[in-house]
């Protein structure tokens, strides 16, 4: 990068100036305004009103449950324990590529506003799975090093983080060249829609099947919270993603998109492979083919947000999902918690 690029003009910036990427600083005061992309400064503003903490939520009943010896068939245990394992690392991993990747190649201070948001909720998301691991007095051991054991699980990590080492090594500069520039929008594919869009909801709605038997009842309503703001980071990742393109055309060629399609058809294998490990018997009206086809229907809807072709043509099998993740629907749904912030007046110094 050269030097010149850290160095300030004095003339005032207007919105029409502002682009996604490329803003030629990515050392700056992050001028927050005037904003231009207002679907950013939104998302950051719903995150916000979403905030929550996972030591707000009880986890008695479960730590009840999960030592009566009888509450949970082996299979039942298994696949919570695969699903928590996955979860436990795959969220440091998104933590990761966001600052390191993701925070370093868009340099439009809305979007980092967001970012900067999105980071806190990964680190939230983090303690939540370490607070389960903790309460349910699991083997820490084998939950955190699960990635490493487990083949499935294994490969949906390489598969994300080979996106994230592609940034790494590429020059700041190399985002003004078309291939750069792909390399930067299939890092945000794998980030925003590959792990946080299919690579989760293989364990999402295994573990809220286990809620609709008002079994686990603290750890389901983590995920559910974890559930709320995967989708907003998803929706903004492909908002990301489009205004992205739209700035820059010419990256957008049938190549790349065939080989972006064939990156999410990839990953629809990997999600295939870990739930066939999660599950390889049913459990509570679950099987791997339901699940799979759970997958390949959200992945149609991730193709079609990219403005690209659906594939599979599954159905939802679980309707009840939808209903959660459309929490407009579900007004009461997260009022149960009791919220009590450090304020202001409150502080001592
Ligand atoms: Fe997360
Ligand atoms: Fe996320």
């Amino acid at each position: 990068m050269s030097k010149q690029s850290f160095f300030m003009t004095n003339q005032r910036i207007s919105a029409d100036d502002k682009r996604i990427i490329n803003n030629g600083r990515t050392v700056d005061c992050n001028q927050l305004v005037p904003i231009k992309y207002r679907w950013a400064w939104n998302f950051y503003l719903d995150g916000c009103a979403n905030h929550w903490m996972p030591t707000e939520i009880s986890m008695q009943r479960d730590i009840e449950q999960w030592k009566n010896p009888d509450a949970f068939t082996d299979d039942e245990r298994h696949v919570i324990k695969r699903v928590l394992g996955f979860f436990a690392t795959a969220e440091t991993l998104v933590g990761n590529n966001l600052v390191l990747a993701v925070y370093r190649c868009v340099d439009n201070p809305e979007c980092r506003q967001y970012l900067l948001r999105q980071a806190f909720e990964e680190a939230i998301h983090v303690h939540a799975f370490q607070y389960i691991v903790q309460s349910l007095s699991l083997d820490e051991g084998e939950m955190f090093n699960m990635y490493r054991e487990v083949e499935a699980i294994y490969d949906k990590d390489e598969h994300a983080m080979s996106c994230t080492s592609s940034i790494l090594d590429m020059n700041i500069e190399d985002l003004k060249t078309t291939k750069g520039l792909q390399t930067f929008i299939k890092n945000c594919v794998g980030l925003y829609v590959i792990t946080e869009g299919i690579f989760f909801y293989g364990g999402f709605v295994t573990m809220l099947s286990f809620g609709r038997q008002n079994r686990i009842p603290g750890t389901v309503e983590q995920i559910q919270y974890i559930l709320r703001d995967e989708s907003i980071h998803m929706n903004f990742g492909i908002e990301l993603i489009n205004a992205i393109v739209d700035e820059n055309p010419k990256i957008w060629t049938d190549e790349f998109k065939a080989e972006i399609d064939t990156f999410i058809k990839s990953a629809v294998t990997l999600e295939k492979a870990y739930i066939k490990e999660c599950l390889p018997n049913g459990i509570l009206g679950l099987n791997c083919d339901l699940i799979e086809e759970y997958v390949q229907y959200l992945a149609d809807r991730r193709l079609e947000k990219l403005r690209l072709s659906a594939f599979y043509g599954s159905k939802n099998p679980f309707p009840w999902m939808s209903e959660i993740i459309d929490l407009k629907k579900e007004k009461n749904f997260f009022e149960t918690r009791v919220t009590e912030y450090q304020t202001g007046g409150a502080l001592e110094w």
